[in-house]
C-alpha cells in the first residue's frame, strides 16, 4: 500500500521516548479523544457520551451517531489538548479507530484523524478497536507478564485473548451467538430498566437476591467458547410463567449466571495456557460483579489478575492511544488509504 504523504521515511522508525499520541475512538455513541505519552501515560481522556440522544429507541441509532460524532468531534479534541496541556504541534501521531463498529460512526473519526495527521505533519496509525481493548490493561499496569490472557466482553465481543507478546494474540474462545453486553442490554430492554442495560442491571442486581433463580450457565462444563442467547430466552420464560418475581432478584440471578460462566472460563483459559496474568477488557468488565469475582478466581488460580479502571473498561480514546503506540513501534505508520473497516478482525479463525 502506498504510505501517507510525508510519512515515506518513517516506517520502522520507532516514535522516540516522551511521544505524545492522540487517539481517536468514534465506533459506536461513545465520542472520544485522549493524548497518551509513551503508549502509558494519559495526559488526557475525553470522553462524551451519546446515550441520551440514543435513550429514547432504546438502543444506538447509527446514522444518529454519525451525526453527533461529527459535530463533537472537534470540541471534544480540543478539549484533550487543552487538558493535556499541550497544542496540536506537540502530538507526534494521531491513532483511530478503523474497526470494527458502524461504518458511519468510524468514518467521523478516521478522516478527522488523517486531517490532524497531515496538518500536523505526523504518522496517522490504524487501531482495532479490540486490539485497543486488549491494551487497556497495559495502558495501566505496563508490568504484565506474557503470556497474558484478557477476557473481551463489550456489546458487540465476548472473547477470551492470549496475548504472546504486543501484537501477537491467539484466540481462545469467543460467543457462539449474543455477547455479554448484548445480553445485558437485551434483558434489561425486557425487564424495563432502560439503556444503555448493563450499568441499570448492575445497579438493580444490588438490591436482589442472585440465588432467587437458578437461570442456566450456558456450556459452563465445556471448553472455552461462550454462549448467552439462551440464557436471554430463560430470563424472558421465566418472567412470563412468574410475574410475581421482583426485577431486582431477575437482574440479580440473571447477572450472577453470565459472571460465574465469563470467571469460570477467564480461569479456565489462564490455567490452561499457562498464563502469567489474566486481564479484563471491555464495558461489562465495568459490572461490579464480575470485578469482585475475577480477582478471586485469579487468586484460585495462583495467577496475577489485573482489571482497569472502570472508566478504562467502557470505550475511551486512552486505549486506542495505547494499542496505536504500541502498534507503531512494532510496524511503523498506517497508510492513508487504510479505511474505515465495519468488520474488521483481529484474528481470522481456520
Ligand atoms: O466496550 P463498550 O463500552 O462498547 C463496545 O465496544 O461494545 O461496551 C458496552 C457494553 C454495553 O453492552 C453495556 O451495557 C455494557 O458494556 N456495560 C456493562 C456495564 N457497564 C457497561 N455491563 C454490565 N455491567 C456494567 N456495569
Ligand atoms: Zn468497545
Amino acid at each position: 500500500m502506498t504510505p501517507a504523504p510525508g510519512h515515506e521515511g518513517r516506517t520502522g522508525v520507532p516514535l522516540k521516548q516522551g511521544s505524545l499520541v492522540l487517539g481517536i475512538e468514534t465506533s459506536c455513541d461513545e465520542t472520544a479523544v485522549a493524548v497518551v505519552r509513551d503508549g502509558t501515560e494519559v495526559l488526557s481522556s475525553v470522553v462524551s457520551s451519546q446515550v441520551d440522544l440514543h435513550a429514547r429507541y432504546g438502543g444506538v441509532v447509527p446514522e444518529v451517531a454519525s451525526r453527533a460524532h461529527t459535530e463533537l468531534l472537534v470540541p471534544v479534541a480540543a478539549q484533550a489538548l487543552v487538558e493535556a496541556g499541550v497544542s496540536g504541534s506537540d502530538i507526534d501521531a494521531v491513532a483511530a479507530t478503523t474497526g470494527p463498529g458502524l461504518v458511519g460512526a468510524l468514518l467521523v473519526g478516521v478522516s478527522a484523524a488523517k486531517a490532524f495527521a497531515l496538518t500536523w505533519k505526523v504518522p496517522f496509525i490504524s487501531v482495532n478497536h479490540l486490539e485497543a481493548h486488549l491494551y487497556a490493561a497495559l495502558l495501566e499496569e505496563p508490568d504484565l507478564d506474557f503470556p497474558l490472557v484478557v477476557l473481551i466482553v463489550s456489546g458487540g465481543h465476548t472473547m477470551l485473548v492470549e496475548m504472546l507478546g504486543h501484537g501477537e494474540y491467539v484466540l481462545l474462545g469467543e460467543t457462539l451467538d449474543d455477547a455479554a453486553g448484548e445480553a445485558f442490554d437485551k434483558v434489561a430492554r425486557f425487564l424495563g430498566l432502560g439503556y444503555p442495560g448493563g450499568p441499570a442491571i448492575d445497579n438493580a442486581a444490588l438490591s436482589g437476591d442472585p440465588t432467587a433463580v437458578a437461570f442456566p450457565r450456558a456450556m459452563l462444563e465445556d471448553g472455552l467458547d461462550f454462549s448467552f442467547s439462551g440464557l436471554k430466552t430463560a430470563v424472558v420464560n421465566h418472567v412470563r410463567d412468574h410475574p410475581e418475581e421482583t426485577t431486582e432478584d431477575v437482574a440479580a440471578s440473571f447477572q450472577a449466571a453470565v459472571v460465574e460462566v465469563l470467571v469460570a472460563k477467564a480461569q479456565r483459559a489462564g490455567e490452561q495456557v499457562g498464563a502469567r496474568a489474566l486481564a479484563l477488557g471491555g464495558g461489562v468488565a465495568a459490572n461490579s460483579l464480575l470485578r469482585e469475582q475475577f480477582l478471586g478466581a485469579c487468586a484460585d488460580a495462583g495467577i496475577q489478575g489485573f482489571i482497569p479502571s472502570r472508566s478504562m473498561c467502557t470505550d475511551n480514546a486512552a486505549m486506542i492511544a495505547a494499542a496505536g503506540w504500541y502498534r507503531h513501534q512494532r510496524l511503523g505508520p498506517s497508510p492513508l488509504d487504510v479505511g474505515a473497516d465495519p468488520r474488521d478482525r483481529l484474528f481470522n479463525r481456520a
